[in-house]
């Protein structure tokens, strides 16, 4: 805060002097632009027992970046920066890999077992995090839209990594019940998570397995217990109660399912929130946190913009994802021009860190983007971002605006925050922070980092999505 006082006037002056520039080579002024201030800002806080209130009906939870789960404790904030770059695009493959073989009608062979179901939870990536209670102990999960079964790890362990709040024990709880393995919630595990629900013996319980590609999982029995949300009990709630599980999930105690199957959370509580919930993204910047409201009533956002809906397109082939129809792009109110736009639908997901847009289409952008934002040293690219600069010069800095538009007019203008990534946190490498796919033919994707800052809807129930500007502020 000091530090940003006293150079108060200096960005100004800057500011004035582009000003200036501007206009005196109208040939380079475009008109919608965004103020970024460097350098970036590191985190420090806790990352447990967020909290939660209730308010017109909705049910909101505070939610943060899974960074406050390593506190002080980053040694190095450029290398786990740059690892989670490296990470994402395995996270990005296996998603491809993985809608390549459900979309495709041939019987799937053994090596599909071995394909990541999700994510890349156990890559680290999937950033956002919440505290539910489960049988009235609190649990700090991951937040997941790109999966569906909810879970926690449990007592007794087989094999489970390391937490921060003592292990769910259900033994320690009257009200757990195992699900029965000839029940409809068993089957529809095959749906939700690629792999069938296995029947143990005496009892024949449900037992599951969601596994990732790269030996990562989590194994145990399917259970139900009361899941209170915030004050809103959940009575009867499936999730999974992990004996074995491995994997990067940050210290947390499991995973909230947020997909669009029949087991996921949003439609185990249709009847009490009718398959509406919302959240807002903070970026990492110190004390921001977010929420995840659960219910519909719209006037408890602090949005800034009115909420534009688009369309989510149906496939019953990829049932846990949720897919929209990308339109078009501008950047810096210019728009580009690709034929791709409206052709293949794009999967909107919270896990993914960095959007990618099939290659034309990202040319195009990248093009557009390099014509306004010129004049600044470049810098070498990194991993999947190929459009760098050193702005370790500057103290702020004009970006032009990207906007994204859907069908039916929807708008999701990309907040300053989630424009550029820091490879490194003095700004001597900073990338634009939207990617390519491999090839015109992949699955587009509409990542948590272009997220940032914006109350996303998703209304399953009229099976549209909206988006509104918010600066995502819970307290
Ligand atoms: C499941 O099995 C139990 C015990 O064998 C039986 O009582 C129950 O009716 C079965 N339920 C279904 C849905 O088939
Ligand atoms: C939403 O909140 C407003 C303002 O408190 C209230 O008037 C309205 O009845 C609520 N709508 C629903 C559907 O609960
Ligand atoms: C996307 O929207 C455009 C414009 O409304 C429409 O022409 C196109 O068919 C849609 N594409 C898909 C995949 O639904
Ligand atoms: C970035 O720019 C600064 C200031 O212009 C310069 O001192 C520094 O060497 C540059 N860093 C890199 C990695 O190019
Ligand atoms: C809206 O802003 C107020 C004031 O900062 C805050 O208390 C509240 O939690 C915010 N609501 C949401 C849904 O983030």
């Amino acid at each position: 805060m000091l530090l940003m006082k006293g150079m108060a006037l200096l960005p100004f002056m800057l500011s004035l002097l582009v000003l200036l520039l501007h206009y005196h080579n109208e040939v380079h002024c475009y008109g919608d632009k965004q103020l970024l201030h460097l350098p970036w800002d590191t985190v420090d806080s806790t990352c447990l027992s967020h909290k939660s209130r209730q308010e017109k009906g909705a049910t909101i939870l505070e939610m943060k970046h899974q960074d406050y789960c390593y506190g002080g404790g980053v040694k190095d904030w450029n290398k786990l920066l740059q690892k989670r770059l490296i990470l994402d695009d395995l996270r990005v493959q296996s998603l491809q890999a993985r809608i390549k073989n459900m979309a495709s009608t041939q019987t799937r062979d053994v090596s599909d077992d071995r394909l990541p179901l999700t994510s890349g939870v156990e890559l680290g990536t999937l950033n956002y995090i919440v505290t539910v209670e489960i049988a009235g102990r609190k649990m700090t999960v991951i937040v997941d839209t790109g999966s569906d079964l909810t879970w926690v790890q449990c007592q007794p362990c087989k094999s489970c990594y390391s937490q921060k709040e003592p292990l769910f024990n259900p033994t320690a709880s009257p009200s757990y019940r195992t699900v029965p393995c000839n029940s409809s919630e068993c089957q529809s595990l095959a749906f939700a998570t690629g792999n069938t629900g296995i029947c143990g013996e005496n009892p024949p319980t449900c037992n599951y397995v969601v596994s990732y590609g790269d030996g990562s999982y989590t194994r145990g029995e399917l259970a139900h217990d009361q899941l209170n949300l915030g004050k809103t009990p959940v009575d009867n709630f499936i999730f999974g109660c992990g004996r074995n599980n491995n994997g990067l999930f940050g210290g947390t105690s499991g995973l909230l399912g947020l997909g669009r199957s029949s087991i996921s959370l949003v439609s185990q509580t249709k009847a009490i929130f009718g398959g509406f919930f919302s959240y807002c993204l903070p970026s990492t910047q110190s004390g921001a946190s977010g929420s995840l409201v659960l219910g519909g009533n719209s006037s408890v956002y602090n949005t800034s913009s009115p909420i534009s809906y688009t369309r989510m397109i149906p496939n019953p082939k990829l049932s846990t994802f949720y897919f929209l129809n990308l339109t078009g792009i501008s950047v810096g109110g210019v728009t580009l021009q690709d034929s791709s736009f409206g052709k293949s639908s794009m999967l909107i997901d919270s896990g993914t860190v960095i959007t990618r847009l099939p290659p034309t289409m990202y040319k195009a952008l990248k093009a557009e983007f390099q014509k306004q934002f010129s004049g600044f040293p470049t810098a070498p690219a990194f991993s999947i971002l190929d459009t760098c600069f050193n702005l370790s010069a500057y103290q702020e800095v004009d970006v032009p605006t990207i906007k994204l538009q859907f069908e039916g007019n929807a708008e999701m203008k990309v907040d300053i925050n989630g424009v550029f990534y820091f490879v490194k946190t003095d700004a001597s490498q900073v990338c634009l922070a939207l990617a390519s796919l491999s090839f015109e033919d992949e699955i587009g994707i509409i990542a948590n980092y272009q997220q940032r800052n914006q109350r996303v809807i998703y209304d399953t129930k009229g099976s549209k999505l909206g988006f509104a500007q918010e600066s995502c502020s819970f307290t």
